[in-house]
């Protein structure tokens, strides 16, 4: 029997900065598509009616992407609004009512982590949770211990097949690619693992600060904000084994895999660091311990990838804003020149453009064998993808379709990765905006190419 498609959409946080950026363009690429014919309840606590929430609305489509007549109409004639507090019965009460006569509404929680149990406990003494689907978005708790105690919270007012977690990288076009490039070829495959590739980067720079979000951003901090999610879904693109069918499900299999292969990470193997200034945002405790950059090595004890360091690094304030993964290859005998010339590569960057280039030597002009890098481009655009990251997933997720959502048991793994690194507090090294982070993460890659600070 086919999943049945959700006849109301309720979002919590609907007045918040994700609602602003992402949720409302995307809702209105859906309409446009007409594929929201349903009820779309915001609920938020900022002392608004609806039409200051419709005018919010517009502002939104207005800034990001542009106001679509058509789409744009649908969606505020299909828009709701419920003002009140989360631990308000009341608050919940006036959502049941919007949702009216809907059998299967999909509630979407777009709100901090810490207010995840109440509104789900308010949702179910509502009898709002019944037959519903939910969407949680990351991060999935603040380690291992909370995401367990989470998921058996979520577990027990919706069943799992109903839950949702939702990580935009996995709606993202060039995250796909990964996979695709990866499997599709086939002159990948045979260089791709330890005999051939020396070591892995996948760095995820940001050139912008917490952008207003400090009190969101000082609660969570890099690690929990990007790297137990986004990263990890780029590291498990990179590194999966190629699943046993198109079930996206084999898919999930192997994503876990990658997770489990990953050796405990030790002391020595983490750099955090704060940029000078985050102490001055707004709602950034004065004292703040939280790591506004971290970088990471990883090991995975896999006949694929043993030995082969992956080198991760995020941060906030740096040098550029760019999302790639390069896989650094093994050099060849030396024939030509002794001198030190860079590794041939593989880079992928998904964001916010798209390219995949292949990093190489060429001759230089003129006598003598020297070489200088180039690079062969295979492809160089804008991220036009068709649709919006969260506009393909509140789709799926209205569809009941949960192949692009984290499993429980990837979410765990993620959190055993990390909980030792977020539990040993690792000293805070200040790091200059506009760098490329504290400068003690240089050293971490000697031995292997250092870290492709470009772009
Ligand atoms: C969000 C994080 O999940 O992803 C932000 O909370 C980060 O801090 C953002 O800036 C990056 O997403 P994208 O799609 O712009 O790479």
């Amino acid at each position: 029997m086919d999943p049945v498609i959700s006849d109301a959409l309720v979002f919590f946080g609907a007045t918040g900065d994700l609602a602003y950026k992402q949720i409302f363009p995307s809702l209105q690429r859906l309409a446009k598509r007409d594929k929201l014919n349903v009820p779309v309840i915001g609920v938020a606590k900022s002392g608004w009616n609806l039409e200051q929430f419709k005018d919010r609305a517009r502002k939104s489509v207005e800034e990001h992407g542009g106001l679509d007549p058509v789409g744009f109409e649908r969606l505020i004639s299909r828009l709701c609004y419920v003002d009140g507090d989360y631990n308000d019965p009341e608050t919940f009460k006036q959502v049941r009512k919007e949702i009216g006569t809907a059998q299967n509404p999909l509630h979407y929680l777009a709100i901090p982590p810490t207010l995840f149990s109440e509104v789900m406990e308010q949702l179910k003494a509502a009898g709002c949770a019944d037959h519903a689907r939910i969407v949680i978005e990351k991060p999935f708790g603040r380690d291992l211990a909370s995401a367990q105690e989470l998921n058996k919270l979520v577990n027990s007012f919706f069943r799992e097949e109903d839950v949702f977690r939702i990580d935009h990288y996995l709606g993202k076009n060039a995250v796909q690619n990964l996979l695709y490039f990866r499997f599709a070829n086939s002159f990948l495959e045979p260089i791709w693992n330890n005999q051939h590739i020396e070591s892995v980067e996948i760095t995820m720079a940001e050139q912008f600060g917490v952008q207003g979000r400090g009190s969101f951003y000082d609660g969570v901090g890099a690690i929990r904000d990007v790297v137990q999610n986004h990263l990890m879904q780029l590291l498990s693109n990179v590194a999966m084994e190629p699943p046993p069918g198109i079930d996206m499900e084999l898919f999930r299999d192997e994503r876990v895999k990658v997770l489990r292969g990953i050796q405990p990470i030790g002391p020595d193997d983490v750099i955090r660091g704060q940029f000078r200034g985050y102490l001055d945002e707004p709602g950034v405790a004065k004292d703040s311990q939280v790591e506004t950059f971290v970088a990471l090595r990883l090991y995975l004890n896999s006949w694929r990838w043993k030995g082969v360091p992956f080198f991760i690094r995020t941060g906030k304030s740096l040098a550029t804003t760019s999302t790639q993964v390069i896989a650094k290859m093994r050099r060849p005998p030396a024939i030509f020149s002794s001198d030190p010339q860079p590794a041939n590569y593989m880079r992928f960057q998904v964001s916010p453009d798209v390219k995949m280039a292949i990093g190489a030597l060429e001759k230089t002009q003129g006598q003598g064998f020297y070489g200088h890098p180039v690079e062969l481009l295979a492809a160089n655009k804008k991220d036009t993808s068709e649709m919006l990251p969260y506009e393909e997933l509140l789709e799926d997720a209205m569809a009941g379709n949960q192949r692009r959502f984290a499993r429980q048991d990837y979410v765990e793994q993620s959190w055993r990765i990390l909980d030792p690194v977020l539990s040993r507090d690792s000293p805070l090294r200040v790091y200059e905006p506009g760098s490329w982070g504290p400068t003690e993460s240089n050293p971490m890659t000697d031995g292997y190419e250092p870290w492709f600070n470009k772009e």
